[in-house]
């Protein structure tokens, strides 16, 4: 298993900002997600830096859908970045954190009626327009209120990547945004320009998740920085935002071959002023949306080993108290992680297991056919690299209430969210009479 951030070993047992896993557990049970908040700092700086946020005033958003307790905007503001949020829980809680209104730009290919207002009456930054439909509601909300809004258009490129490869497709086929081939980003900028209270000043693109190669982001670049040049061409509008979505990919095992935060901002910086020289436009501001690549290696989670099941010759089934209610991702999309035993960090692996949720599906696995050390009941498993879409993304099916997180630093721990109860769990539910 990689140590990543704050990660250390001392007499075999695994420590976290200098905690250590055995405490953590007995300070807050498991199953348990854990913030290295130093590393989440640390990657925040990271983009700040590379993306010359202070030079070149470029921006970095970051994408809550990742992971975004109130205490993560905190971080997230203090650091100078801006927030990406998809909906109305999301800027909501952006907002009960005090984080600023004007930093926050609003994605979401349905946003519905409540959730714009919301958004107009707060004030965020800039929507990210992927609809007419949108764009007609944003601008009868804030005619009615007497308003002006900022807006980005959100376009669909033609690149689709994935972790190892990407293609150009020229693709129309997606829900996400305005086409360029049929027009429809045409249509609406001669539609925004009737309006009278909305801006548009950038234009926004997500070319996929989880991306490797950095080639994908050039292609990008080159197709929005010519966009810029078409749309100041045939429609007199100066875009002055370019925002290039997110998707860097982060390490979960030993197939990701990563590369560093410092690679993907500068190639990106570069190849954007050569195309906009190339081109003869300015330079404009440029924005990421990086999510996974912030808090993915920050948050690992310990589970207590329960049930081990052995058959012979088949497979060795080892059972966690947690499992697809607080990380999905391997039951959804066959993600794969790597594990220890947090109080046995010694090389020899000597056992092949199945680490298997306790959810009533065969799909809840965990982890299929990892070396592991002798694993025992009462043990504590660390699975790393779960800090995006994990909790995020985290369900309460089989009525399983959502584990607590903490954030740990420099040898203390902090409690962000708490476990959730059985009282809580029912919090929703009305206790009705049978009769009417
Ligand atoms: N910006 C936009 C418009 C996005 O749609 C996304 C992710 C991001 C930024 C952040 O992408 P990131 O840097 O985190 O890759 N649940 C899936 C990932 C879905 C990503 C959706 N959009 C998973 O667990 O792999």
């Amino acid at each position: 298993m990689k140590l990543h951030g704050t990660m250390s070993v001392k007499n075999n047992q695994l420590y976290i900002g200098n905690v250590s896993c055995s405490e953590l557990r007995e300070k807050y049970l498991t199953p348990l997600y854990v913030l290295d908040e130093e590393l989440v700092r640390d990657n925040c700086k990271e983009f700040v830096k590379h993306f010359r946020v202070e030079e070149d005033e470029n921006r970095v958003a970051y994408a809550g859908k990742a992971f975004l307790p109130m205490y993560m905007c905190n971080i997230i503001n203090e650091e100078k970045m801006y927030l990406d949020v998809v909906s109305g829980g999301e800027l909501y809680t952006a907002h009960k954190s005090n984080f600023p209104m004007e930093k926050i730009l609003f994605h979401g290919s349905n946003k519905t009626m409540d959730e714009v207002e919301m958004g107009i009456n707060l004030g965020v930054g800039r929507f990210v327009v992927d609809n007419f439909y949108e764009l007609d509601l944003i601008e009868k909300i804030c005619n009615r209120k007497n308003k002006k809004q900022k807006i980005y258009f959100r376009i669909t490129p033609g690149i689709e990547a994935h972790t190892h490869n990407y293609i150009k497709t020229g693709q129309i086929d997606s829900k996400f945004g305005f086409t360029l081939e049929n027009g429809d980003l045409d249509r609406a900028i001669k539609e925004v320009k009737k309006y009278n209270n909305i801006e548009l000043v950038g234009i926004h693109a997500h070319i996929g998740s989880q991306i490797f190669d950095i080639d994908p982001y050039l292609d990008e670049v080159v197709i929005m920085m010519n966009l810029v040049k078409s749309i100041k061409e045939k429609h007199d509008i100066e875009i002055k935002e370019v925002d290039l979505g997110g998707g860097i990919g982060a390490y979960y095992t030993k197939e990701d071959n990563v590369k560093t935060i410092k690679e993907y901002c500068e190639a990106i910086i570069n190849k954007s002023k050569e195309v906009c020289r190339k081109i003869g436009i300015n330079l404009p501001i440029l924005v990421i949306e990086p999510g996974r690549s912030i808090v993915a290696n920050a948050g690992s989670t310990l589970y207590t080993v329960g049930a081990i099941k052995n058959i012979k010759g088949v497979r060795t089934y080892v059972s966690v108290d947690g499992g697809m209610t607080d990380n999905i991702r391997p039951s959804l999309y066959q993600a794969k992680y790597e594990c220890s035993i947090a109080s046995k960090m010694c090389d020899d692996k000597v056992n092949r297991v199945t680490i298997a949720g306790k959810c009533c599906e065969s799909g809840d696995i965990l982890i299929s056919d990892v070396n592991i050390m002798d694993i025992e009941t009462l043990d504590i498993l660390v699975v790393p690299s779960t800090g995006a879409y994990s909790y995020s993304m985290a369900s309460n099916y089989n009525k399983i209430p959502k584990p607590a997180v903490v954030s740990v630093s420099n040898g203390n721990s902090r409690l962000i969210c708490k476990r959730q109860s059985y009282e809580e769990l029912l919090e929703l539910e009305m206790q009705l009479e049978l009769t009417y």
